[in-house]
């Protein structure tokens, strides 16, 4: 925990005039803002200190990932996932939104179907409606206490072969981590239906369990390696999403050109301080990640404990990731996300995911403002019995 960590992820850190998406939603309000996946730590020192040096240089002319960089994340890959990658399978990107939508465009032709789980992060819906694809729905059903999508479901209504699979491991909303099997029943769906596969693992990092271990798509044999593209970063890990780095890992070399050519001359080349930001983080952020899980996975439980002891409302248990998808399909009230807000809890309303009786809450903040909330939640909900 914080206080006998290295780093304190109680710092109150003021965000209000930096900004930020998240804090100035509700700028001038007493609503705590709990919405999009930022979090309010600073990022690690060893980030903070490179990019401070790379600042002090003065320069900022085009750029492009350094070598050590590409070296760094190959090795990362192979230590943490047993993932053996080649440097030139790993393409940059200014941001995974863009590789969802580059992926939609490029992994599937027109007519084609793109299925998506849903609830979903809802640029995997936006990426099937901007490429023009009909979208079909693998709806996310708890098995067994984790949210996984229904591929049985999805099934019906396939029309046709071909198309794109969209995946989100750990999945966002749910923070379910799959398991080896689920994985290998979701290559099997993927070959009968002759589907190539956009696996978006930007919450790889975040895993809450001890006992769980991240395994990506692509790893698991030959067969998912060459059907799919892999989406990581280390922006919702390291807390620098508003640097913008990103990193498509693409092994088929064809599939691999085809997301090149899809990007040419309209996704921007990746800064250069997200570059400096990412390898800071990669090389020298483990310590601090560590300790953010023994964090985070505190706020978790504590939130398991006080939102599953109040009338109305039920949390999953989270394998992953700092977000809560709270099922208020029992909250007698109209709208929980406004609910929410007038108790001054400023939730992502679940509607933006596909299922409006949910909220989602970002606990990636400090144990104050999750007590605070979690009081405020409390008082509101008990005041409707
Ligand atoms: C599953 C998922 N993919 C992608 C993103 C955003 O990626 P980026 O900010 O790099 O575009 C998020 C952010 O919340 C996310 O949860």
């Amino acid at each position: 925990m914080a206080d006998s960590g290295q780093f304190d992820f109680d710092k109150d850190v003021d965000r209000t005039a930096s900004c930020s998406d998240k804090w100035d939603k509700y700028k001038g309000t007493d609503i705590l803002p709990m919405w999009v996946a930022d979090s309010d730590f600073q990022s690690p020192p060893a980030v903070i200190n490179a990019l401070q040096e790379r600042v002090a240089h003065g320069v900022f002319g085009y750029s492009h990932a350094s070598d050590s960089l590409t070296e760094i994340f190959v090795k990362r890959m192979a230590d943490r996932y047993n993932w053996h990658i080649e440097p030139e399978w790993v393409v940059y990107l200014s941001g995974l939104v863009c590789g969802l939508n580059v992926a939609a465009r490029a992994l599937s032709d027109e007519g084609q179907t793109i299925i998506s789980p849903s609830p979903i992060y809802p640029p995997f819906i936006s990426s099937a409606k901007f490429a023009e694809r009909p979208l079909v729905k693998a709806p996310v059903v708890l098995r067994n206490g984790r949210w996984l999508p229904d591929l049985k479901e999805a099934e019906k209504q396939l029309t046709r072969k071909g198309g794109l699979l969209q995946m989100c491991n750990p999945l966002n909303p749910g923070g379910t981590v799959y398991r080896k099997e689920e994985l290998e029943e979701t290559l099997a769906f993927a070959e009968k239906h002759d589907l190539l596969v956009c696996s978006d693992e930007i919450h790889c990092d975040l895993i809450l369990d001890g006992h769980l271990k991240h395994i990506p798509f692509a790893s698991i044999n030959e067969r998912t390696a060459q059907r799919s593209v892999t989406l990581m970063a280390p922006s919702k890990t390291f807390n620098i999403a508003g640097l913008g780095a990103s990193i498509a890992i693409i092994p088929n070399a064809k599939i691999r050109q085809r997301f090149k050519k899809v990007k040419r001359g309209i996704v921007p080349g990746v800064n250069v301080l997200a570059f400096t930001a990412a390898e800071a983080a990669y090389k020298d952020g483990e310590a601090w990640l560590q300790e953010q899980l023994c964090y985070l996975a505190g706020h978790r439980d504590l939130l398991m404990r006080e939102i599953n002891a109040l009338p109305y409302l039920k949390l999953e248990h989270i394998e992953a990731t700092y977000l809560a998808w709270i099922d208020c399909s029992e909250l007698p009230v109209d709208n929980p996300h406004r609910f929410f807000e007038e108790a001054g809890v400023g939730l992502s309303p679940g509607l933006d995911f596909g299922n409006r009786k949910f909220v989602r809450l970002n606990f990636g903040c400090t144990r104050k403002t999750l007590d605070e909330a979690l009081r405020r939640i409390k008082v509101a909900v008990e005041g409707l019995s």
